[in-house]
């Protein structure tokens, strides 16, 4: 696999949302992703920051345009030191939530993306990986 941008953007309140957004849009139209699927990796990658700034109070997100085998993609990583995960198999269940919510952030941003990875230790904090290809499912 090929890195040919990478970009950081920190998130640290809400009002960093909107403008990572469109960052990942503009890096979306760039490569030629059709729309459906930009608007599959834009709300997945919603859910991850709401959960950064939510239980993590912020963190950083490092944007990649990436290429393997002549495919293009954007790789999207989630960087927090907030107080991580104790049982990731459970938080990735439809309808757990510890913040009295609906709980399908993590699941549903799994399901919209080509790939999805997400380590997290207590206490040291969560790193969640996802990557879209342009012509992906
Ligand atoms: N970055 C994170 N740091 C610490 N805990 C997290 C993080 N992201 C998710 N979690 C934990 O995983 C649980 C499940 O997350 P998920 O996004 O699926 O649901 P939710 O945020 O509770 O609800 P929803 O996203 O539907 O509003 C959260 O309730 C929280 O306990
Ligand atoms: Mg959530």
């Amino acid at each position: 696999m090929i890195v040919m941008t990478k970009d950081t953007m920190q998130i640290v309140r809400e009002q960093d949302v909107v403008p990572f957004r469109n960052r990942v849009r503009e890096m979306c139209t760039k490569i030629g992703m059709s729309l459906v699927n930009q608007t599959k990796l834009i709300t997945a990658a919603s859910e991850l920051v709401r959960n950064m700034l939510k239980y993590a109070n912020g963190g950083k997100v490092v944007l990649e345009t990436i290429s393997k085998n002549a495919q293009a993609g954007i790789r999207l990583v989630f960087v927090d030191e907030g107080p991580g995960i104790a049982d990731i198999h459970q938080a990735m269940r439809d309808g757990f939530s510890t913040g009295k919510s609906l709980g399908l952030g993590l699941p549903g941003a799994k399901r919209l993306v080509n790939e999805f990875d997400i380590k997290s230790a207590t206490g040291e904090g969560t790193t969640v990986t996802i990557i879209h290809w342009k012509n992906g499912r």
